[in-house]
């Protein structure tokens, strides 16, 4: 097949991990005679240094267009002045608006060959298999913002048809897995939280009857998903929830840089990138993991493109090349030697050409 892919590596080390993904989606082009054209695009801090711009003309024309982004990360120290006019982070929020990806999917999955890299006990990571369904254009990231030199405010709000869309789409998710989903939420303190347990409790039942629905606060959350991670399947919940639950998750999983994330609208579009950021402490210095950004790529080829067996070609080289011992610095022993991100990038476009 043929397709169009925005690359939008981004700041810090966005570029980096961007150069080996797009290895990987070469790789696999090259096995299947796929022809995938490669469009570059500025966004975030790269984007205001040459344009003013954080999501310049030109990157929206690009989303547009594209039959899929694939992106690094954003942001870093030289843009983060709190006074500074425009900031790379809302670049990446103007394009997830442009695009309309308002389902953030976020899969955590467990893998023994990377449970001494966690900093929980290998008994609870075992089985660990869940998936976290953010809200990624609503609630507080969007709602009107203000700041005065002693008093600042950023409004939460919800839409009940934004909540029933990503409802559905998790409702969706849970029937091809195990058919539970844990909605989470403050709704013992925030208005906008007892409409979403409002709207869950009207739509998911009656839509998905055969899917089991919970509810748990966020904070106690945050804890059950490090006392019984193996329990979830599904998570649904708001944009910020999402944001920070899926951090926490990824010490299940051994480092932030393993994990990927898709974000779908209902055209079949997706924007995809590693749930990390821009990391700008380690920025340059070829260290990075790439695997969060590789295996972001392999679910672009699945929810983008349709090529499903590739996808899984591409996670299953990842998953065989952390099990030859090859890993970042993020994911080594401390004192063992460790793979540069272009070293890792390798192993894994190898692996790939090697399961032909
Ligand atoms: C993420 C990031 C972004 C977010 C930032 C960079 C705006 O943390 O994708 O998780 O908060 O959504
Ligand atoms: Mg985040």
């Amino acid at each position: 097949m043929e397709a169009l892919i925005g690359v939008l590596p981004g700041d810090g080390i966005g570029g980096e991990v961007i150069a080996e993904a797009v290895g990987a989606l070469d790789a696999v082009a090259a096995l299947g005679g796929h022809r995938f054209e490669f469009r570059h695009g500025l966004i975030g801090g790269a984007a205001i240094d040459a344009t003013g711009r954080a999501f310049p003309e030109d990157t929206r024309q690009l989303s547009r267009e594209a039959d899929a982004v694939l992106l690094g990360a954003v942001g870093g120290p030289k843009w983060s002045d709190p006074d500074a006019s425009e900031r790379p982070e809302q670049g990446l929020l103007d394009l997830r608006a442009a695009m309309g990806v308002y389902a953030n999917v976020r899969p955590v999955r467990t893998h023994p060959a990377l449970f001494d890299a966690s900093p929980l006990k290998a008994e609870r990571l075992e089985g660990v298999d869940l998936v976290v369904v953010r809200e990624l254009t609503g609630g507080i990231y969007f709602g009107e913002k203000h700041r005065a030199v002693d008093r600042a405010s950023d409004l939460c709000s919800y839409e009940r048809s934004e909540i029933e869309r990503l409802l559905r789409t998790g409702g969706r998710m849970a029937m091809e897995r195990r058919r539970k989903i844990t909605s989470v939420d403050k709704a013992n303190v925030l208005e906008t939280s007892r409409l979403w347990r409002r709207v869950a409790d009207g739509l998911l039942p009656a839509e998905f009857p055969d899917v089991v629905l919970e509810h748990l606060l966020v904070d106690a959350a945050a804890m059950h998903l490090l006392s019984r991670p193996r329990d979830f399947d599904v998570i649904v919940t708001e944009n910020m929830f999402g944001d920070i639950l899926t951090d926490e998750a990824s010490m299940l999983v051994g480092s932030l840089g393993m994990l990927p994330s898709a974000s779908l609208n209902d055209r079949g579009g997706g924007l995809y990138e590693p749930i990390h950021g821009s990391a700008p402490d380690i920025a340059g210095l070829g260290v990075a993991n790439p695997c969060g950004t590789i295996l972001s790529a392999a679910m672009l080829l699945r929810h983008s493109l349709g090529l499903d067996a590739e996808a899984r070609r591409v996670e299953t080289a990842v998953y065989r090349v952390l099990e030859s011992g090859v890993r970042t610095r993020d994911l080594a022993t401390p004192g063992t030697p460790a793979a540069t991100t272009r070293q890792m990038g390798e192993a894994i476009r190898h692996q790939i050409a090697a399961a032909r």
